[in-house]
């Protein structure tokens, strides 16, 4: 099975390009985030906060993904909560979920089941994927991009304009949630032997061109 792992901070647009790449390769794609999304829908929509019961909510939840990069569908107990989790509502609360390690800790598990059950090969991404859900895969990339260019990309994908109010809307939204995941997961620097892809200056199509040069380099 290969994996190609892709982590990095919100708006740096890793799922964009992972999904690309994946399409290139005819792999699988998996977005963790999604998963956490779920997750944190579940528990908000049943009003479970409290760390414990947010890992039985989690233990006890049957989760759905697709991993076909064309096909965007999660489900959570046969309810399909494709367009739920991109609330801005998810979006602000979603540490009730990922900053609690036993929760996280069910939710790597199925991400790993679900990766070994990916043949031939698979692209993941989210924030620990490099450093935890799979560091032995042959290909580990770290996405970066300066601020500006990830509320920007953001703003765009939020709101389809990046004028002035979407940008700040959004630069207080992305500077809260990688100061919260900052404390859980670490995705700003690049561990050792994970390639950092800096996308500041780069378009979409440079940044899919990168990813499957190392691709190909590792093989
Ligand atoms: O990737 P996305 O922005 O949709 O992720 C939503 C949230 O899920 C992140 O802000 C983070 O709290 C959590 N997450 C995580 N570990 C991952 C992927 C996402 O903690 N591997």
């Amino acid at each position: 099975m290969t994996v190609i792992a892709i982590d990095g901070p919100s708006g740096v647009g890793k799922s964009s390009v992972s999904r690309e790449v994946a399409r290139r390769l005819g792999y699988g794609y998996l977005d963790t985030g999604a998963m956490y999304r779920a997750m944190a829908w579940l528990c908000l929509s049943r009003g479970v906060t409290d760390a414990g019961d947010v890992v039985e909510q989690v233990r006890g939840a049957d989760l759905e993904i697709s991993t076909d990069p064309d096909v965007r569908e999660i489900l959570v107990d046969g309810i399909d909560v494709t367009e739920e989790i991109r609330s801005p509502e998810v979006s602000t609360n979603v540490q009730v979920v990922s900053a609690v390690q036993d929760a996280r800790d069910e939710l790597i598990q199925m991400q790993r089941d679900v990766i070994a059950a990916t043949a031939p090969g698979i692209v993941v991404e989210g924030r620990d994927i490099t450093t935890v859900v799979s560091p032995d895969a042959p290909v580990r990339i770290l996405m970066t991009a300066d601020e500006a260019v990830r509320i920007a990309r953001r703003a765009k994908e939020n709101t389809g304009g990046a004028d002035a109010a979407a940008i700040a809307a959004t630069r207080a939204q992305i500077a809260d949630r990688d100061a919260k995941d900052s404390a859980t997961t670490s995705f700003l620097t690049a561990s050792d032997g994970v390639h950092t892809l800096d996308t500041t200056h780069i378009t979409f199509e440079e940044s899919v061109a990168a990813v499957l040069g190392l691709v190909e380099a590792a093989q």
